[in-house]
């Protein structure tokens, strides 16, 4: 069992968290259109609950979707049960050959597998322009640094029907690491029910990550919003395209 989105984030997430996701699909489905990509593989990394993946079947699209947290893929599979899941670290499975690779959400960024660092995200991105047919696109976003003023806490609560959430925030500058601290209090039966998790978040430079994507051979371009939909101050998202050979 991971110690991260257990069983109660999950569902928060899935409940009060799936904007994100919900508002990113017709961008990110109008970014695979335009180049070209109508149908085929699409390997979705840190799918969570399965929201997109659902966008991306009912768009006609094969979805392979790839979740550390048993409790989002638990979720995922009952929603899009014409999708195939599994848990296991995006830093670690195998990709298979496709024709669009997804990450919503920050996903490359959480420090949940202890081995995502630098080198390993690299080596990801490598994996992933092996795994694309020339014209593929590889879509994600990613946190940045500044999200947090430095020496300082935030604090917020979002509240839901039947849960509550609570995450104090803060970041160290010394090592580019937002460190979430999240209770939640969801409704079982008659009381309510607390857990605690610990996010920590690696923040990068959006020029960085770009350059690091070109090296590898893709073509690159960042991007505040996914069509109509503007990501979270301190987001950026990446399309970064394969391309055919000359
Ligand atoms: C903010 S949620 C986004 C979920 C989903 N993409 C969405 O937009 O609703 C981040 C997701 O990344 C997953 N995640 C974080 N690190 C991961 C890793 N190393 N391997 C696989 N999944 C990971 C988490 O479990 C979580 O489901």
């Amino acid at each position: 069992m991971s110690e991260w989105y257990k069983e109660d984030l999950a569902f928060i997430h899935d409940d009060g968290f799936r904007d994100f996701a919900l508002k990113s699909a017709p961008g990110i489905l109008e970014i695979l259109a335009q180049n070209k990509i109508h149908s085929g593989l699409v390997v979705d990394l840190g799918c969570g609950s399965g929201l997109w993946a659902n966008e991306l079947i009912k768009a006609n699209y094969q979805v392979f979707g790839v979740d550390i947290s048993e409790s989002m893929i638990a979720i995922a599979q009952t929603r899009v049960p014409q999708a195939e899941f599994q848990v296991g670290s995006l830093f670690k499975i195998e990709i298979p050959p496709c024709h669009g690779v997804t990450s919503v959400g920050e996903c490359l960024s959480y420090l949940f597998d202890s081995d995502n660092n630098r080198q390993t995200l690299i080596q990801l991105f490598g994996r992933i322009y092996q795994a694309l047919m020339p014209g593929g696109v590889f879509i994600f976003d990613i946190a940045e640094v500044g999200q947090v003023a430095q020496g300082n806490t935030t604090q917020k609560f979002t509240e839901g029907k039947d849960w509550v959430v609570l995450v104090e925030k803060e970041e160290q500058r010394s090592q580019n690491i937002l460190t979430r601290r999240i209770i939640t209090f969801r409704k079982v039966g008659e009381h309510y029910r607390r857990d605690d998790e610990i996010h920590r978040v690696q923040l990068y430079r959006a020029t960085q990550i770009a350059t690091n994507l070109r090296q590898i051979g893709f073509r690159v371009q960042t991007t505040r919003n996914y069509g109509s939909y503007y990501l979270p101050k301190g987001n950026v998202a990446f399309v970064a395209r394969k391309p055919f050979p000359d």
